[in-house]
């Protein structure tokens, strides 16, 4: 390890973005060399280049340290934190040996490596009202919550609201008014939270906002981006799997729904039987769906697309009809597994934050909830107080 803090300083060179929205010019690419050990960071090279070349390059930071969240930026185009990224590791992923930095992505530039925060992602972390609704009647002393729902929420405690996860998000691409990634984990916090006394009236807002759970395409982005490990798509379903099986809360935009007829298909032919989805998705869930009303008007409007598939050669129109086969002896072993996992008594949550050799070990409780994070992050050190973060 030694040997890799006393490699010598080398020369790297940077592309940045640069733009700035007042000046009324286009944006463009700005080229530097950096003098500095491989080990440095990324964020250390851009502040030589703003301290030796040019003082208007702009870029937030302030802990250097991966706590505070405010050096996000895209590094060779993927996003990061520019003080967590090492110089010797950005240009091995760099296109010719130059260090590329941008802005992140779905919030509007402010002024070079700077995004406007406050308009997307702050917005909507207010919109899922991020502070605990306390149970009646509060008690004397302080409540008494299970270490285990406490580590499940320590998560998404863990996010220093970098917007990395925003910045990635598929959906929120097509769809801005998305709630994203990052406000929907912080609502898990409150949700998953014991202490909180409203997680049906937040669930079932979540759920009937057409830009709410329901929204999320499941592209596994968000949780990619992540520097803290808060899997926000993690969060999201775990949302979407407590509104419907816990609370049966039927939103107006269909997901429930969706998810039924999806699971049902693969159920019932071992693999997904596109045909079948819209029909059950608006008609309810079995083979008669497609005579619903609903289902006739939503089988229309896809025509073209189907049609597009076959012509193209995307689906072939035997399987687009009548679906997928299987052999019988794999799809007994996919219901199988159905009926293993809806026979449990209840329902089990996969968390692999908490899950971890650490449980097994005799550990005075006061420890246990931070030993079993750091383990499971990988040495991260996620914080296990909001004050550590962000609140
Ligand atoms: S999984 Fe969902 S929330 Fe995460 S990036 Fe993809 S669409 Fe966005
Ligand atoms: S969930 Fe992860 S990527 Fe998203 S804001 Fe929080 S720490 Fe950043
Ligand atoms: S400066 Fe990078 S997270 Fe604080």
């Amino acid at each position: 390890m030694a040997e890799v803090y006393d490699r010598p300083p080398e020369k790297f060179k940077l592309r940045l973005r640069r733009y700035d929205p007042e000046s009324g010019d286009a944006p463009y690419w700005d080229e530097h060399t950096v003098e500095l050990e491989p080990h440095r960071s990324v964020l250390e090279a851009v502040l030589q280049a703003k301290d030796r070349y040019d003082g208007s390059i702009g870029i937030r930071c302030s802990c250097r340290q991966a706590i505070c969240g405010s050096c996000g930026v895209r590094v060779n185009g993927e996003p990061a934190l520019a003080c967590h990224t090492h110089l010797d590791a950005a240009k091995a992923g760099a296109r010719e040996g130059v260090i590329e930095v941008e802005p992140m992505g779905n919030m509007s530039v402010i002024k070079d490596l700077i995004v406007d925060m406050d308009a997307v992602h702050w917005k909507k972390i207010q919109r899922v009202t991020p502070w605990l609704i306390a149970k009646q009647p509060v008690p004397e002393r302080e409540y008494i919550v299970s270490k285990e729902s406490m580590v499940d929420v320590t998560q998404t405690m863990a996010c220093i609201q970098c917007g990395a996860c925003v910045s990635d998000c598929l959906a929120m691409e097509v769809d801005p008014g998305f709630i994203g990634p990052a406000a929907l984990a912080k609502a898990y916090r409150f949700v998953g939270d014991p202490r909180d006394d409203q997680q049906f009236e937040r669930l079932n807002d979540l759920a009937q906002d057409p830009q709410g759970i329901f929204d999320c395409t499941h592209c596994f982005k968000c949780v990619e981006a992540c520097p803290k490990d808060v899997n926000p798509m993690g969060q999201i379903m775990r949302l979407r799997r407590i509104a419907t099986s816990d609370h049966h809360i039927v939103d107006q935009n269909n997901g429930e729904r969706h998810e039924a007829a999806l699971t049902g298909l693969v159920r019932d032919y071992g693999l997904l039987h596109e045909a079948e989805l819209i029909p059950r998705s608006y008609g309810g869930n079995s083979w008669f769906a497609k005579f619903h009303p609903a289902a006739g008007k939503e089988l229309l409007s896809s025509l073209p697309t189907a049609l597009k598939g076959v012509l193209r050669g995307k689906i072939g129109l035997k399987t687009a009809v009548f679906g997928h086969k299987i052999p019988s002896r794999d799809l007994k072993a996919v219901q199988s597994i159905y009926d293993k996992i809806e026979s449990r008594p209840e329902r089990y949550e996969l968390n692999l934050y908490i899950a971890g050799e650490d449980e097994q070990l005799e550990k005075p409780s006061g420890d246990a909830v931070a030993a079993a994070v750091t383990h499971e992050s990988g040495g991260k050190e996620p914080d296990t107080t909001e004050q550590g973060g962000r609140a």
